[in-house]
This record gives structure tokens, C-alpha cells and sequence, in this order.
């Protein structure tokens, strides 16, 4: 098998995939996806891609504000302006792609609203599958591509660094077997850290991987206190990975009510359910808190079945087999972890500190989202920053560095990290999640801080020890950065 590539890719969800398809066919490209290319956090988006697809100044500058007004205004300024600006002609090539966006009768694209957003700019697809479009229309084009080796089922456990440039990456597959992974250029586009919590709107394999990968290279990260909870997790007594209720639903009128029936908002923001999400949850937090529960509602009941579901098909199938019917019933919903706003350090170019390594996606930190994320300006980021990396890569000296690929013996011992990873979740949820102490931090800090020292020193080469490994330290790095930042902003909110 080839182990020698111009650029290497690691994740397979949108914003990895957006490069590969931006780069022409002589450059020779290996994507490494952690589970099978039908799994990535990319699928789940459910509201959609905002976007202003005017060229009306007015209209471009309201999205920068909503996006700055979300972010508490510690957004990156320039970054923002660039995935703004650049939003529109990055929507025509997912359209070229062959991405299908949801159309009116005339064929005029149709736009929802969400949080935080001043007026209808999402565009959507399915209803409420926007990703899961994307992502067919993506992936379909990938397979065709003869530049591009596809590792399925592998994970990069470290970054190949040689005369202070990366060079590339381990790797390991689900065979155990191990070997490095050598490229001119390496991009990091593993996606979101939820399974550190125990509540995630993130498939379970979101462990952190790119964010650990580059603390352990010495690649700066930043903001990684912020993590946004979404308000309107679909509320179940299991825990784990939860199904999203679309911020889209609030953007068609819902309502959210507390259990004992009564509508709420009004009493935090004048923008009621549609004020920027850090809102939204840090309101239900205080309401589950005052009437002693665990769980609010979710009221659309005053919509028609036909509407609910021609707009909300997904859901509205998904909710209807734990016997809730959208147009009769409330929906029972809880904020949980959703995304996080920082992570590896980039420019408006999508490069790292370190020369000749670029990150994309939710791992990376573009400076766009401030201290919380706007709805639906993630994929939009992934889109507009991936380009930039594609065109950035493209006028790069592509030659593969003269350094033989080694392989690594595996450790075939059999190590249980359940308690560790078990006990990380809860300790994330309970110091560490929507409001914050110093005292939970410093409590938090103790316990992670032991798991991720001991496991640093117990090399163990194995799937789950990386992974396992890597949710220690990206929590031990969410930590830190909450403990510095003494001040409530955005979705990080200190009660002292
Ligand atoms: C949603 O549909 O509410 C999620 C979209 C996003 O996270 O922006």
C-alpha cells in the first residue's frame, strides 16, 4: 500500500472532503477517515449553511454583526469578514459538486432563520438534512477520484515532525497495524471533541483526536473554553450521543416552555427563542434549575402535521418513535454539548503554526466564531476556509520529503480505559459544562490531570489508548483555558 503522498487529510467530513475536491488531479491525496466514509459529525447538521448570496452590502454586513453580536465581539474581525464575504461563491461549488439545496416552486432557493440570525439566510436541504446532502453529493464525487487513497476505519495517533516541518502522520488501522503516513502537507480536519461530555450531539468517535495531535506537536490552540452547549438537545434518560431538535424549529416559531407548562424566555432576552444560542442555554439551564428538572419543552403544536412533515422530516420521524407526535405534543429537550468554537490556531489561509500543517473544520480555530458560534456558520466555515487551503496548497512546492514511512509494532495487551473515559464524562458534565466554578475547575483539573499524566507516561499503541489518551487532553485543555478566563462571555459562564 502507498504511504508517500503530496497532501494528507486526515478526518472525512466536510471539511477535509471540501479540500480534496478543490485540488486538481495531479496532486496525489490520502484521506484518513476514523470510522467508515458513511459516519462523519459533517452528516448530522440538520439546520443548514448560512449564507448571504447577495452581493447588497447592507445585507453582508448583517451577517459579519449577527456573526460578531454571537461571538460576543472576541470574534477575529478579518476571518470574519473573509467567511462572510466568501460565502457565496463557495455555495456555488457545493451546488457544483451537485449538492441540492430545498428550492420553491419557482426554483428560487428557500431560506430559513435561526438564532441570532437578523432574517432568513440559511440555506437547507431535505427539510432538515442539510449535511447528509452535502455529504452525498461529496462523497459521491470523492470515490470517483483516482488522485484520491481513501484509509477507512484509521485513525492518525501522531503528527511526523522533521526540521521543525511536519511531514506527516501515524497511523492506525482497525487491524491494529501501525505506520507512518508520509506527505508535503498535512491538514487536520478531525472534527469535534463532544464524547469528552456525557452528553454530545457528536458521534461517540469525537475524541478530540486533531486537537490532542497538535498539543502533543506544540501547535498552538486557542478559545477552547468555549464550548457551546445546543439549546434544544432531544431530552432522553440514557446518556450518550443525542439527537439534535434543529435550531431551525425554533427559527419556524416554537416556543419553549418549562415543565410546568409556562413560556419563559421573555424573561432573559427580548429576542426570545431566536437570541444567539449561549443565551438560549444558560435560560434553560436556570429554568430546569428552578423548577427542579432536567428537561424543558419544545412547543410547536400550533403547526400542521402536513408542514412539520415536509419541513422537518428527520425529525419529525426520529421523535415520532419515542411516541412524540410534532403537531400534538410538546418535545422534551435539554442543552447539550454541541461544538466547540476553538481549537488548533489558524490564519485566513487555514495554516498552523507549524510550517507545512493546516487544520479545517471544528478542531481548527479560524477566530470566526468568538466566544460562541453563530447557528449554521460552521459549515460555512468548513467550506469558505477549506478553499482557502485548497488554493493556498496548490501554489505550494508539493515534492515529498526523502524520508522512508516506518511501521510500529502494536500493543496487543488488552487495556480496559472504560473507568477512565467514564470518569472524564462525568467530570466534564458536572465541573466543567454550561456554568462553571473555580472551585468545580480546579476539582476538574485534579482528576483529569492525573488521567492525562498517567496515561502520558503508559504508551500503550492501541485504537482506544489514543483515543482515550487524546479525550484527557483535549478535556485537561478545555479546562485550562476555562480556569484562565476569570470572565463570563459567551458560552463560558463563571458563577465565581
Ligand atoms: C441546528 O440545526 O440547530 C444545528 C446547526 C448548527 O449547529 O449550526
Amino acid at each position: 500500500m502507498d504511504k508517500k503522498f503530496n497532501v494528507l487529510i486526515i478526518g472525512g467530513g466536510l471539511a477535509g472532503m471540501f479540500i480534496a475536491l478543490n485540488l486538481p488531479k495531479e496532486i496525489k491525496i490520502a484521506m484518513v477517515m476514523k470510522d467508515t466514509k458513511d459516519i462523519a459529525n459533517s452528516e448530522l447538521a440538520q439546520g443548514g449553511i448560512a449564507a448571504e448570496l447577495t452581493k447588497n452590502d447592507e445585507a453582508l454586513k448583517k451577517h459579519i454583526e449577527d456573526t460578531l453580536t454571537a461571538g460576543s465581539n472576541i470574534n477575529d474581525l478579518d476571518a470574519t469578514k473573509t467567511l462572510v464575504y466568501e460565502a457565496s461563491e463557495n455555495i456555488e461549488k457545493l451546488m457544483e459538486f451537485g449538492v441540492e439545496f430545498d428550492k420553491d416552486k419557482e426554483g428560487h432557493l428557500l431560506l430559513a432563520q435561526e438564532g441570532g440570525h437578523r432574517g432568513r439566510r440559511i440555506l437547507r436541504a431535505g427539510g432538515d438534512a442539510t449535511g447528509r446532502e452535502i455529504m452525498r453529493a461529496l462523497k459521491k464525487r470523492i470515490v470517483e477520484k483516482e488522485n484520491v487513497t481513501i484509509f477507512e476505519e484509521t485513525m492518525a495517533t501522531d503528527l511526523i515532525i522533521k526540521d521543525n516541518k511536519c511531514i506527516g502522520a501515524t497511523l492506525i488501522d482497525k487491524d491494529n497495524n501501525m505506520f507512518d503516513c508520509i506527505a508535503s502537507r498535512t491538514v487536520i480536519a478531525t472534527g469535534g471533541l463532544g464524547a469528552v461530555y456525557k452528553n454530545s450531539t457528536n458521534p461517540k468517535i469525537a475524541t478530540g483526536d486533531g486537537i490532542a495531535m497538535a498539543y502533543r506537536a506544540n501547535v498552538e490552540c486557542e478559545n477552547l473554553e468555549f464550548i457551546q452547549f445546543h439549546p434544544t438537545g432531544f431530552y432522553t434518560e440514557e446518556d450518550g450521543q443525542k439527537f439534535l431538535i434543529s435550531e431551525a424549529v425554533r427559527g419556524e416559531g416554537a416556543q419553549l416552555k418549562n415543565v410546568d407548562g409556562e413560556r419563559f424566555m421573555g424573561k432573559y432576552d427580548k429576542r426570545m427563542e431566536l437570541a444567539p444560542r449561549d443565551i438560549v442555554s444558560q435560560s434553560i439551564y436556570r429554568e430546569m434549575y428552578d423548577t427542579w428538572s432536567d428537561h424543558v419543552y419544545l412547543d410547536i403544536t400550533f403547526e400542521s402535521k402536513e408542514f412539520l412533515m415536509e419541513r422537518f422530516p428527520t425529525i419529525y420521524n426520529k421523535i415520532l418513535q419515542y411516541g412524540i407526535h410534532m403537531e400534538s405534543d410538546f418535545i422534551p429537550v435539554a442543552p447539550v454539548e454541541h461544538f466547540s468554537c476553538g481549537g488548533i490556531k489558524i490564519d485566513l489561509n487555514g495554516k498552523t503554526n507549524l510550517e507545512n500543517l493546516y487544520a479545517n473544520g471544528e478542531c481548527a480555530c479560524s477566530g470566526v466564531h468568538g466566544a460562541n458560534r453563530l447557528a449554521s456558520n460552521s459549515l460555512l466555515e468548513c467550506v469558505v476556509f477549506g478553499n482557502r487551503i485548497a488554493e493556498d496548497i496548490k501554489k505550494s512546492d508539493l515534492t515529498i520529503p526523502n524520508v522512508e514511512p516506518k511501521t510500529h509494532s502494536v500493543t496487543h495487551k488488552m487495556f480496559s480505559f472504560h473507568p477512565i473515559r467514564s470518569e472524564i464524562r462525568d467530570v466534564m458534565d458536572k465541573y466543567v459544562g454550561i456554568v462553571r466554578s473555580e472551585e468545580g475547575l480546579e476539582i476538574a483539573k485534579k482528576i483529569i490531570g492525573r488521567h492525562f499524566k498517567n496515561l502520558s507516561k503508559t504508551l500503550v499503541h492501541s485504537h482506544y489508548y489514543y483515543e482515550t489518551l487524546n479525550m484527557a487532553t483535549t478535556a485537561m485543555m478545555i479546562i485550562e483555558a476555562a480556569i484562565k478566563r476569570k470572565e463570563s462571555v459567551g458560552c463560558h459562564y463563571r458563577v465565581n
